[in-house]
C-alpha cells in the first residue's frame, strides 16, 4: 500500500492579501516560521538570505514575486505596466546569480507578459498570477518525475549520499535529489541515507537531515570531511545531488563541496548522479567556466551559526557559495524528461526536442 508523504508547502501565493507566504528556511531545524511577504524588496531578501532557497524554490518564488511586483503597479496601459513588470524583474535577477530557475522563471513571465499584447493592465496581471501558478504546479509534477527516473537507478537497502538541501522544501514537493528517496518510501523502498552536513551553511544538517528525519527516513548526519570514510567503508552504494545550474557540456554547478563528493565518488567507483529538472539546464552555457559562481560574506564561514566567533576576527576570508563538478565525474543525469548519460553534449540537447 502507498501512502503519500505529507510535504510542507515552502512558498506559496495568498493572493487575496497580495502576500508571498514562504517557510523561513535559515530557522530550521528549531523553528518553524511561515513570513509573510508582501514587498518586491522583502522577497529580494528573503532570496538573498536563503530564507527561500534550493534552485526550483528560487524560480517559483521569484515567479511570484513579479507577479505581485506588477500587481502593485498603478499603470494605466499595457505599455505602461510593461515598463514596470521590467524594474520588477530587473531587481529580483539580482538577489542571486548562480541558479539559472531565478532568471528562467522571470523570462517565462516576461514571456507570457509578451503574450498578453494589447490586454488590459488587470488582464494581464491576471495571466501573469496564472504563469506564477502555472510555474510551481509544473515543478510538482516535474519533481515526481524525477523521482521515477531515478528510482530506476536504485535499489532497495542502498547507502545513498546526498550533499546540501535538493528536498521538498527546495522545491514545490519531493525535491529533486531526494525525490527518489521520498517516493520509494512511499512504495516501500527504503534507503539509508547519508547526509553531509554542507558547510557553511549547514543545509544537509538543517535542512536535510531534519525534513528526512520528519518523514521517518533513516537518515544519518556526517560531517563533510567523512564523506571519503563512509564511502571507503562501502556504506555508500549511489551519490545523488540537485544543481543550481547545468552547462551544455554537463558541467554542473551546485553548493560548495559538491565536487569533492564528485571526486571521490570517482575514486571510489560509486555512481555520482546529478537530479536536474530541464528549467536548470542552461545550454547557453557552454562549460561550467561559463556559470557565474556567487561570493557570500566571510562571516557565514567564521561567526553564523556559532555562539561565539570561531576564527579569529579580522581573519581573509573566501566564501564561494557553489562549485562545478566536471561533467566526466558525472555518471547521469536524471531529469523528468529521462536519464541523460554522457556525452552530454548530445544527450542534454535531445531532452528538449
Ligand atoms: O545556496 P542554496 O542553499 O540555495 O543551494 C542549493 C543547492 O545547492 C541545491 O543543491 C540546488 O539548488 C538544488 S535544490 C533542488
Amino acid at each position: 500500500m502507498s501512502t503519500e508523504t505529507n510535504f510542507i508547502q515552502s512558498v506559496v501565493l495568498d493572493d487575496a492579501n497580495s502576500t508571498l507566504v514562504i517557510l523561513d528556511q535559515t530557522l530550521l531545524p528549531n523553528e518553524k516560521v511561515f513570513l509573510r511577504l508582501t514587498s518586491q524588496n522583502q522577497i529580494w531578501e528573503a532570496i538573498y538570505a536563503l530564507r527561500v532557497r534550493g534552485a526550483p524554490a528560487i524560480g517559483i518564488a521569484a515567479g511570484y514575486g513579479a507577479y505581485l511586483g506588477t500587481k502593485e503597479s498603478k499603470a494605466k496601459t499595457y505599455e505602461e505596466l510593461y515598463e514596470d513588470f521590467k524594474k520588477v524583474k530587473e531587481y529580483l535577477a539580482s538577489s542571486r546569480p548562480t541558479a539559472v530557475n531565478l532568471f528562467w522563471a522571470l523570462d517565462r513571465m516576461e514571456s507570457r507578459f509578451k503574450k498578453e499584447v494589447g490586454k488590459t493592465p488587470d488582464e494581464v496581471k491576471s495571466a501573469l498570477r496564472e504563469e506564477a501558478e502555472a510555474i510551481r504546479a509544473e515543478d510538482e509534477m516535474v519533481c515526481k518525475t524525477i523521482g521515477e527516473n531515478a528510482l530506476s537507478l536504485l535499489k532497495d537497502g542502498m547507502g545513498i549520499l546526498t550533499h546540501c538541501n535538493a528536498g521538498a522544501i527546495a522545491t514545490a514537493k519531493y525535491g529533486t535529489a531526494l525525490a527518489p528517496i521520498y517516493l520509494g518510501k512511499e512504495r516501500g523502498i527504503n534507503f539509508k541515507v547519508y547526509a553531509d552536513e554542507t558547510r557553511p551553511l549547514l543545509q544537509g544538517a538543517r535542512l536535510t537531515a531534519w525534513e528526512l528525519q520528519e518523514a521517518e527516513v533513516d537518515v544519518t548526519l556526517i560531517a563533510d570531511n567523512m564523506a571519503s570514510i563512509v564511502m571507503k567503508e562501502g556504506k555508500i552504494q549511489a551519490v545523488l545531488v540537485g544543481c543550481d545550474r547545468v552547462a551544455a557540456n554537463g558541467d554542473t554547478a551546485n553548493k560548495i563541496g559538491t565536487s569533492g563528493v564528485a571526486i571521490l565518488a570517482k575514486h571510489y567507483g560509486v555512481p555520482f548522479y546529478v537530479c536536474a529538472p530541464l528549467s536548470t539546464i542552461d545550454l547557453n552555457c557552454k562549460t561550467g567556466d561559463d556559470i557565474h559562481i556567487e561570493l557570500r560574506p566571510g562571516e557565514e564561514i567564521t561567526s553564523k551559526w556559532y555562539e561565539k566567533p570561531m576564527a579569529p576576527e579580522g581573519v581573509k576570508t573566501y566564501n564561494p557559495c557553489f562549485d562545478v563538478s566536471d561533467n566526466r565525474l558525472i555518471t547521469a543525469i536524471v531529469t523528468e524528461k529521462g536519464i541523460a548519460y554522457p556525452p552530454y553534449t548530445e544527450s542534454l540537447p535531445k531532452l528538449f526536442e
